[in-house]
């Protein structure tokens, strides 16, 4: 049996047809909320806010963007850093590693006309019509070239969010994180969402195919459980404050609800169209088929969930003098 879901967790999934007020909240109270809720330990009540509610009508939106109205669903918001007030002052800037669609980024940018939201990919997945004048797109392998392009200390806010098979370990060790570190302004905030590949209360199928590819990512350098490094790799920069995170386990399957037909229906997609893991588990592709099917009706059976990680943190403000 899998571990239980916290209560913190089954908000999440219990919530999904909840209304609840407004709630606003000073940046120093999200911060103190948010320290009382250190590694995940967090049981406080929350309030649902319908501002961050899932979207009704997703047909025909692409995986990314579905997945992004989860995760601000269930996170209650874009991200979880005290920097409400900073982004509103004026001038504030933010940049999103590994942007995808954009989705992200162009929402931060209408919630904050006044600051800057700069995102980033390798691939021009961004929207050809995008209105919101103070977001703007920069296409850029950051793996490739190590560095990325702006100065020190340049960004009041730095969020990054699923990139697990896309960034090897040894890179975000020795390139990614150190990299957002440095392009973050001193108390600028840095933030990461992770999922892990692992899932629970597996039956057979969800364990050899969730297994299979945590093997075939590592094969290949990239560390399906890259979570549990991440709060590490910002310590080593010896240039962050205290790192906070949340968990939020996210239900698979029709059991719970609206949340869990999305997740599903995201996870079988991500599943189908991995061209490489059949391959690497010696199946032909009709019988991978046949598994991926198998594995939605075992998340059903099971009641299964896979668990995502937020973590946050401040840059700070003096040059610790033991880095070398
Ligand atoms: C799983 S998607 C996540 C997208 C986005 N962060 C989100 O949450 O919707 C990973 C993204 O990382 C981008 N990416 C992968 N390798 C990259 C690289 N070397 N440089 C820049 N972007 C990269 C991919 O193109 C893709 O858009």
């Amino acid at each position: 049996m899998g571990p239980r879901i916290s209560r913190l967790d089954q908000d999440g999934v219990a919530a999904v047809a909840r209304n609840g007020s407004p709630r606003r909240s000073s940046d120093e109270e999200r911060r103190k909320s948010a320290e009382e809720k250190v590694n995940g330990h967090a049981h406080a009540h929350r309030e649902d806010n319908p501002k961050f509610d899932i979207p009704h009508h997703l047909k025909g939106i692409p995986r990314l963007e579905v997945q992004h109205y989860l995760m601000r669903f269930l996170y209650q918001g874009n991200f979880s850093s005290p920097i409400q007030e900073t982004l509103n002052a004026g001038n504030a800037r933010v940049l999103d590693l590994g942007c995808g669609a954009g989705t992200w980024a162009i929402e931060v940018a209408k919630e904050f006309p006044s600051a800057q939201v700069i995102g980033v990919d390798i691939t021009n997945f961004f929207p050809s019509d995008v209105t919101t004048p103070n977001v703007k797109f920069i296409l850029h392998n950051f793996q490739e070239r190590k560095r990325l392009p702006f100065d020190d200390n340049a960004f009041d806010f730095v969020h990054m969010r699923f990139l697990l098979a896309d960034v090897k370990e040894e890179d975000y060790q020795n390139t990614l994180i150190p990299e957002l570190v440095r392009v973050t302004k001193p108390n600028g905030w840095i933030e990461l969402l992770e999922f892990d590949v692992q899932h629970y209360s597996e039956g057979p199928v969800i364990r050899r195919l969730t297994n299979s590819l945590s093997k075939h990512l590592q094969s290949k350098g990239y560390n399906p459980k890259i979570s549990e490094k991440l709060p590490h790799y910002l310590k080593q920069t010896n240039n962050v404050d205290k790192i906070l995170q949340f968990d939020k386990a996210i239900p698979l399957g029709h059991w719970a609800g609206r949340v869990g037909d999305l997740a599903i229906e995201d996870l079988s997609i991500l599943f189908l169209d991995s061209k490489e893991l059949p391959q690497s588990m010696g199946v032909t592709d009709e019988e991978y088929q046949n598994l991926v099917s198998e594995y939605k009706e075992e998340v059903e059976e099971r009641r299964t969930f896979f668990r995502t990680h937020r973590f946050f943190t401040k840059k700070i403000s003096k040059i610790n003098p033991e880095k070398s």
